[in-house]
């Protein structure tokens, strides 16, 4: 598909900070190795990637709004803000974009107040759990979500 459109992989707060971030629950991989690692799984399903970092919760929702038009489908990490934020939740509402909610580590076995997303409630689906894997099994879905829907 020349003119499939991209990807978009958000990435939330302090997830600049992979690498070094308590590697014993996120693990030692850094968010540049793990653009790297979309980008290729991208590429092998004809697809690209446009991959973004933010600690600020407007750019993301600047970002989710960019997306409407110009992206085949969503990887959202939006961090802490999957917890907090109606402004990410709304923004997903908004769009109209598939949105795969993904995340490193499985918030619904960690602290209490990890048990709500307010990105999951507004998402299409979400990975979780499966440290950098998470990202490439949402690219793949997001991959055959917009082959489905032919974006
Ligand atoms: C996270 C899980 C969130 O609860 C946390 O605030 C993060 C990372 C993950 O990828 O496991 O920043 O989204």
């Amino acid at each position: 598909m020349p003119d499939a459109k991209p990807i978009y992989v958000l990435n939330g707060p302090n997830l600049n900070l992979l690498g070094t971030r308590e590697p014993h629950i996120y693990g030692h991989i850094t968010l540049a190795e793990i653009e790297q690692a979309c980008a290729a799984r991208a590429a092998q399903l004809g697809r690209t990637i446009v991959f973004r970092q933010s600690n600020i919760e407007g750019e993301l929702v600047n970002w989710l709004q960019e997306a409407k038009d110009k992206a085949a489908a969503i990887v959202l990490n939006a961090g802490a803000y999957t917890h907090t934020s109606v402004a990410l939740h709304d923004a997903i509402k908004a769009i109209g974009v598939p949105v795969i909610e993904t995340h490193l580590s499985n918030p619904a076995a960690r602290e209490e107040f990890r048990h709500v997303s307010l990105v999951g409630q507004a998402a299409k689906g979400v990975i979780a759990g499966f440290g950098a894997t998470s990202y490439l099994l949402a690219v793949e879905a997001a991959a055959l979500i917009a082959q489905e829907s032919q974006t």
